[in-house]
């Protein structure tokens, strides 16, 4: 999705490559919600742009708010133009929105099937779309198996015409490994799993997908990535924001649920996975899920060692002095929800038996920053030793997600002069920078994916369970009362002092960001 200026090979290669999606009507369940008009309206307006959305194509926007399609056509081209900047194309948003529809209803309420059936008939006499349907469930998790049924219900999932259709579920997909698995298990009962796009908006960014170029594209990599030469692997993905309006969803989810089974497992996932045996969809996700299985569960008496529970108190973040999580609104005062967590995880097969894996995830931290570090083991002999020069650090490779779209390396070079000393030195790769990337949310590539049927970036069900695994033995410690105690941290830190320690038992320590 990246527009590349410098580098007439790669654009060429990129022009190549991409065509515009086959027609059809995108509706979206929820398009007055935040998501949809911070995140999916400019991912179209992108793809817009970039010659990818068919010619022959309709947005249905379906919602609870009484507004006319005048007016919502109104409010989403300026979402668009706030979140494109000053360089959008008027004429691209004035497109885009004239080829939106509205229709205003509850889910339940017959009379809006009925609308959008007549809406849908109106689109499709207008645009020709061959009846090819994307079904967006922008909404909260409890319509996710309501609308499928529905969608069922009315034969709006009937493939039979020879025109597809296809339905893209958010997350969170589940509390746990049982609603997880009941959600699946009833979603299959009326629709294949093969119309059903799980969304996890993390694997539509540049720099997570860059993870499996980065390893299965370069020779110089793969023979060192195992246990011979690494010594442990961090994952981190943290926020300085904090709930927001999210209070009352946040307080009963914590950042356990919301961010491990599906954020920091994807994360996992691709960087200890095998080389999969092609790039198709089913070779790739069949090596994420072994990936996840292989983690054995963290039994309740490692509850305390391996995972640190944290909550914010009041703090300075960016120069702002903001409230501590229990003043945050529709959060009970005396809430014990973590809005922090740190964990010592394993993935025990050949290639990384013996080699921990740190992941830690939180709000109101002093930054907000998505790495991955790979620590390689010390050279085998300090041959600097009687020079005085400082014992050399191990190797890093460091994997910026967000913010920082980079890869980093990190080895030990001599400092200039006449005495023997090092230092440690990097090498750097700027993702934005070398390919002039542009404002993008994440989202254009897994929608565009979803309108050519590529599966590749969306989660199988058994990808969705497997993670779900890996996090259950932990709340069901905590809910029999075996986790540790809640850590409390100062907004704007880099977390409790209990994750420091939790690292530090192995002699190792966090990367700073
Ligand atoms: N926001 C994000 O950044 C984000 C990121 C990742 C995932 N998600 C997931 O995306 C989903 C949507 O999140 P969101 O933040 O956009 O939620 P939201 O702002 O609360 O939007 C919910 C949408 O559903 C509509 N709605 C609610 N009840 C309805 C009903 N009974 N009948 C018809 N329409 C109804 C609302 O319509 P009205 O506004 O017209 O009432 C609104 O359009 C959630 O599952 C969330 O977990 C969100």
């Amino acid at each position: 999705m990246a527009t590349l200026v410098e580098n007439p090979l790669v654009r060429e290669i990129q022009t190549r490559a991409l065509k515009p999606a086959g027609p059809c009507a995108m509706v979206i369940f929820g398009i007055t919600g935040d998501l949809s008009k911070r995140l999916l309206l400019p991912a179209l307006y992108n793809l817009a742009t970039h010659g990818l959305l068919s010619e022959h194509f309709a947005l249905v926007g379906f919602a609870l708010s009484d507004i006319t399609e005048e007016k919502l056509r109104e409010t989403l081209a300026g979402t668009i133009r706030e979140a494109c900047g000053s360089e959008c194309n008027l004429e691209t948003i004035r497109w885009l929105v004239s080829h939106l529809h509205y229709v205003s209803s509850d889910f339940e309420t017959a009379s809006g099937w009925q609308k959008l059936h007549a809406v849908l008939d109106q689109v499709e006499a207008a645009e020709d779309l061959a009846g090819n349907y994307l079904f967006y469930l922008a909404t909260a998790p409890e319509f996710f198996l309501p609308l499928v049924r529905r969608l069922a219900a009315e034969k709006l999932l009937d493939e039979s015409g020879g025109h597809w259709r296809r339905v893209i579920i958010e997350k969170p997909f589940g509390h746990d490994l049982a609603s997880a698995r009941a959600l699946n298990a009833e979603l299959l009962k009326v629709v294949q799993d093969d119309l059903l796009y799980r969304i996890d908006h993390y694997l539509g960014k540049e720099t997570v997908q860059n993870i499996l170029v980065f390893r299965f594209a370069n020779g110089i990599f793969e023979p060192i990535w195992n246990r011979r030469y690494i010594d442990h692997i961090q994952i981190t993905v943290a926020e300085s924001v904090g709930v927001e309006r999210r209070g009352r969803y946040y307080d009963h989810t914590g950042a356990l649920r919301d961010m491990v089974p599906n954020h920091l497992a994807q994360l996992l996932a691709l960087t200890a996975m095998e080389p999969p045996a092609s790039f198709s969809a089913t070779a790739l996700q069949n090596e994420q899920v072994k990936v996840l299985e292989a983690v054995p569960p963290i039994r309740p008496e490692e509850c305390v060692a391996c995972v640190v529970r944290g909550q914010y108190t009041e703090g300075m973040v960016s120069e702002t002095m903001v409230a501590g999580y229990r003043e945050e609104p529709f959060v009970d005062p005396n809430s014990q929800t973590e809005t922090y967590v740190a964990l010592k995880m394993a993935v025990d097969n050949w290639r990384w038996a013996g080699v921990p894996f740190f992941m830690r995830t939180g709000k109101r931290l002093h930054k907000r920053n998505t790495q991955v570090v790979v620590q390689f083991r010390n050279a085998p002999l300090s041959l600097f030793r009687r020079t005085g020069a400082l014992p050399p650090r191990p190797n890093s490779l460091v994997l910026g997600i967000q913010p920082d779209e980079n890869i980093c390396l990190e080895f030990e070079g001599k400092v200039p002069g006449p005495v023997l000393e090092t230092t440690t030195v990097r090498m750097d790769f700027d993702y934005g920078r070398h390919f002039r990337v542009e404002h993008r949310t994440g989202y254009e590539t897994l929608l565009y994916d979803a309108m050519l049927g590529d599966r590749s970036l969306f989660k199988r069900a058994d990808m969705i369970e497997a993670g779900w695994s890996v996090i259950q033995p932990i709340l069901d410690a905590w809910a029999a009362g075996r986790g540790g105690e809640l850590d409390r941290y100062g907004a704007g830190s880099e977390g409790p002092q209990a994750a420091e320690d939790m690292i530090h038992t192995g002699g190792r320590a966090w990367r700073p960001f």
